[in-house]
């Protein structure tokens, strides 16, 4: 992982602007979530124009030019279209005209999902530069009559580049990836609605308890996998970026791992839920303050609409 970059959308919303909306209150949010404000997409911050800006930081971060670019892997549940995809609009805004892209669905696992296919397509000698985007603007499917999942999302994407290398067993790059998927598990957090189906609503719906009590179980499962698959314990994390949905899961998850706050990565105060851009989003702000340095161990962990969920561990 090479380089890695991020955009949020410039108009930021606290928790008092949303009380304005609906009924709810700054204490209400604060102590269920830890969610202090989120940022909110202007009409032209597309998940694409967000996708685009985060990938054109990593690339600069990375020092690669963006005709280096050989596949681009955009995860996202609110495209700027159903087709083309999302993924083929960010590779037109930077100029990455030699590479392919697509659009990957796993709703907040999806940055780990791209991440794993990424790796096998870097393993299988396929590709050897591949951009993974995570790019969402769920304001554009809140219900804002529905307090109880309204407060909880937010807008923005980051981009992590990843190049083939040829590196020594313990050197850096990712070492593992665990995904799963639950289809039975789908009404628990799903968007009511599809393209064409106008007598849908279009928006957001989730069973809050039911997520919760799956998500802390499900997390620590796939981090242990992670743990397992590398003959490792938890004393060998460094860092633990899990995805930024509710601070009492990500208390939940570093406590069953037996991780101190201090070596978790916490964003959710200041982005809220991103979906699928809040790993990569909670890494970059990690990498850039310096706290997460090269040569580190980190674990990835996400849990999102499907079910779906998973864990990626790797070395920066
Ligand atoms: N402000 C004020 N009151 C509210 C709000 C709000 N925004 N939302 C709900 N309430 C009220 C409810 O109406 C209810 O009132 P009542 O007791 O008078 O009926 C009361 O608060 C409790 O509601 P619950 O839904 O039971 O609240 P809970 O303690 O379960 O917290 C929450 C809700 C924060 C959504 C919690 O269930 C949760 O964190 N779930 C995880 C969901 C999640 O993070 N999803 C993200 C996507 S999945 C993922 O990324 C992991």
């Amino acid at each position: 992982m090479t380089g890695v970059g991020h955009y949020l959308p410039e108009k930021i919303v606290s928790n008092a602007e949303m009380a304005e909306r609906v009924e709810t209150s700054d204490d209400w949010i604060t102590e269920r979530t830890g969610i202090k404000q989120r940022h909110f997409a202007a009409p032209h911050e597309t998940a694409a124009f967000m996708g685009a800006a985060a990938a054109r930081e990593a690339l600069a971060k990375a020092g690669v030019d963006a005709l280096a670019v050989d596949a681009i892997i955009l995860a996202t549940s609110t495209p700027d279209q159903a087709f083309p995809a999302t993924a083929v609009h960010v590779q037109a805004a930077i100029g990455a005209h030699k590479a392919f892209g697509f659009d990957l669905a796993a709703a907040c696992s999806g940055f780990i999902f791209g991440l794993s296919v990424a790796d096998a397509m870097i393993r299988a000698g396929q590709v050897s530069n591949v951009l993974v985007i995570g790019s969402e603007v769920y304001s554009r499917i809140l219900n804002f009559e529905d307090r109880g999942t309204c407060v909880l999302f937010g807008d923005g994407a980051a981009a992590v580049l990843l190049q083939a290398r040829d590196v020594a067993h313990s050197g850096p790059g990712l070492l593992s990836t665990h995904l799963h998927s639950d289809g039975r598990l789908a009404e628990m957090l799903y968007v009511d609605g599809a393209v064409g189906q106008p007598e849908k609503s279009g928006k957001l719906v989730m069973n809050g308890r039911e997520v919760f009590r799956h998500a802390v179980t499900l997390l620590a499962s796939a981090v242990n996998e992670a743990l397992a698959a590398n003959n490792i314990t938890n004393k060998d994390i460094d860092w633990l970026v899990p995805h930024q949905a509710n601070l009492r899961i990500i208390d939940g998850v570093g406590k069953k791992l037996g991780l101190p706050p201090e070596r978790v990565v916490v964003t959710v105060d200041k982005h809220a839920n991103t979906s699928a851009a809040s790993i990569p989003l909670a890494l970059y702000q990690a990498v850039s303050d310096g706290r997460i340095l090269p040569g580190q161990l980190v674990l990835l962990e996400a849990l999102g609409g499907g079910l779906t969920w998973g864990s990626a561990l790797l070395r920066l």
